[in-house]
This record gives structure tokens, sequence and C-alpha cells, in this order.
């Protein structure tokens, strides 16, 4: 059975161009009613313009589908409140955001200007948070709604010269984690896709034979699972290039020291027991880890 978003409605941010445009393209292609949002600036986050939504729309009614262009700001609170009544004015509901806008200032950290490092952090992470906000209500409501957020390799694994892009990607991971929980009773599922393509973004970084091989629309495949009625909850989603895989967040098996015998000493001395990664195991929830420590703590007298 193919997935489909017939009668759904699509809001996807940093849509006018790279990743953005696919995903809306696509999710158009597929059915759902888009909402194109882009400020239409330049990489770093500077310029404006209403031009880029505005065609990437003109490119969905060619395809024979709804869209609505809008160029407001992710981190401008009142204009994302506008764009949500709007959206839910305009097409009744609102069942599928991705959180997909976002600008690079990169600079190694010593380098550093700490206003640039605040600018990335409030487009990536709280334009995220802000978008989500005024759509959690609505989707509450319906009990339904399909969230996406979008992270890097960065936020995971660290990249030099990537100080605050890191940062901003790691919180949307761990916004992910809280609502995937609060959105649960609501049938609200949120995920996250951690990107490789060939974009505006990653010109200059990519060399030619990886321009051709990273392609937008493979990620957007990835992405339409993630926003699918059958979709899961609370997974990232690598993509790039046709590989797939699920990243995610283990504890080591770990060791339980007996309270007499906590020292740094003691715990230096099995480092190597204690990060093993053998019996790693991915947590649903804090709770989980809890019981797994309150476990090992009952077999230590
Ligand atoms: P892009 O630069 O083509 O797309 C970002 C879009 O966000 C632009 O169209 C820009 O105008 C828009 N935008 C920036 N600030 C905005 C704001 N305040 N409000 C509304 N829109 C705003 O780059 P790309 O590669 O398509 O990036 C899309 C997302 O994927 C970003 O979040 C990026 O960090 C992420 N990503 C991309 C990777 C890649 O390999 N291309 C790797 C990992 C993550």
């Amino acid at each position: 059975m193919s997935i489909r978003f017939d009668g759904r409605v699509a809001l996807v941010t940093g849509a006018g161009g790279g990743l953005g445009r696919t995903h809306a393209l696509e999710l158009a292609r597929r059915g759902a009613k888009v909402v194109v949002n882009d400020l239409g600036g330049a990489v770093d986050g500077s310029g404006a313009s209403s031009e880029a939504a505005q065609k990437v729309v003109d490119e969905i009614r060619a395809l024979g589908g709804e869209a609505l262009a809008n160029g407001a700001s992710v981190t401008d609170e009142g204009a994302v409140a506008r764009l949500v009544k709007e959206t839910h004015e305009t097409f009744g509901r609102i069942d599928i955001l991705v959180n997909n806008a976002g600008i690079l200032r990169d600079k190694s950290f010593a380098k550093m200007e700490m206003s640039d490092f605040q600018r990335v952090l409030d487009i990536h992470l709280m334009g995220a948070a802000k978008v989500t906000r005024a759509c959690w209500p609505l989707m509450r409501e319906q009990r339904y709604g399909r969230i996406v957020m979008t992270t890097s390799p960065t936020g995971l694994f660290g990249n030099f010269g990537q100080s605050s892009y890191g940062a901003a990607k790691a919180g949307l991971v761990g916004l992910m984690h809280t609502l995937k929980l609060e959105g649960q009773k609501d049938n609200i599922h949120v995920n996250t896709i951690m990107p490789i393509a060939a974009t505006r973004m990653t010109e200059g970084l990519f060399p030619p034979e990886m321009i051709q091989r990273f392609k937008p629309e493979q990620v957007t495949a990835g992405l339409m699972c993630l926003l699918d009625e059958q979709a899961p909850t609370g997974l990232i989603l690598a993509a790039g290039g046709g590989f797939f895989a699920t990243s995610q967040v283990v504890e080591s098996g770990g060791i339980t020291l007996p309270s007499e015998q906590v020292t740094p000493e003691a715990i230096r001395d099995r480092w190597a027991e204690l990060s093993d990664t053998a019996g790693a195991t991915p947590f649903f929830a804090v709770e989980n880890e809890l019981k797994k420590i309150i476990g090992a703590l009952g077999k230590v007298s």
C-alpha cells in the first residue's frame, strides 16, 4: 500500500529551497495540502524574501496540488501564531509539521561571537519549539499529529566549527524525546530526521561525486515514513544518498559498586567494564533507565 496524505494538511518550515522544498513537493504529490513557510534569507540567516516560498507553491499548483505560501520567521512568535491561524482557517486542520528551517554560522568556538551562537539556537531550536507549540493544541484537539524535527550528525556526534549548530541540533532531539511522551495519549507522534543532502547549505563542503549521490529527494523518501499514519514515535532516522538507519542514544550495561566501595579510584579501575557497550540498551523514557538502575542496585548488597 502506498503512503498517502489525502485529506491531511502539512506545514513545512524553511520549505523555499533545499530539503524543505522536496519535502513539501512530495507531501503534495501524495495528496496533502501544504503550507510552504520560508523566510527566504541567505544560509547565514541574513535577508528575507517571500519569493522562495511562493515559487514552491507555484510548483505544487502546477502539479495540481493545493498550497499556501508564508514568509514568517519561525523565531517570530506573533507571525507563527498568525501562520497557524491562517493555515487552520484555510484548510481546517494541521496534521503534519516538519520543522526544517535552519541556518549556519560556523566558526571555531574560540572565535565564536555569542550573538551568532544565540541566533543559531533561536532559529533551529526555539523556532521549532515555537511552531510546534502553536500547532500542539490543534493536534491535541484533533487527536492526531505527526511532527518531525530535523537534527544533524553534528548534533549527535560533533563536527569541528559547528558548536552552535551542534548544540541546537542536539536540543531538538531532547525536545522530541519529551514531546513523544506528552503527545502519546493524543496520537501525536514525534520523530527526528537526520539528513545528509547536497543543498546550498552543504555547497562547498561536498566533493562533486557526493553532490550527485546525496539528493534531497532521497531524504524526503525517508521522511514520508515518519509522517505516515503508521509512523513510529521517538525515532531518529539517518537518511542520505539512499542509506537509512536509526540512530539511538544507548547506555552501557554498567557496573554497580556496593555503597562502601564507591570511590573515584574504584570507578576509574573498572572504567573499561562500566563503559563496555556490549550490553547497551536504548531507553524510551527516564523511567526505563531508573528501573534498570534500581534493578541493578537490588542485586548488590
Ligand atoms: P537550506 O539552506 O536550503 O534550507 C534551509 C531553509 O530554511 C532555507 O530555505 C531558509 O530560507 C529557511 N530559513 C532560515 N531561517 C528561517 C527562519 N527564521 N524562518 C523560516 N525559514 C527560515 O538548507 P537545507 O540543507 O535544505 O537544510 C534544511 C534543514 O536540514 C536544516 O535544518 C539543516 O540544518 C538540516 N540539515 C541539512 C543537512 C544537509 O546535509 N543538507 C545535514 C543535516 C541537517
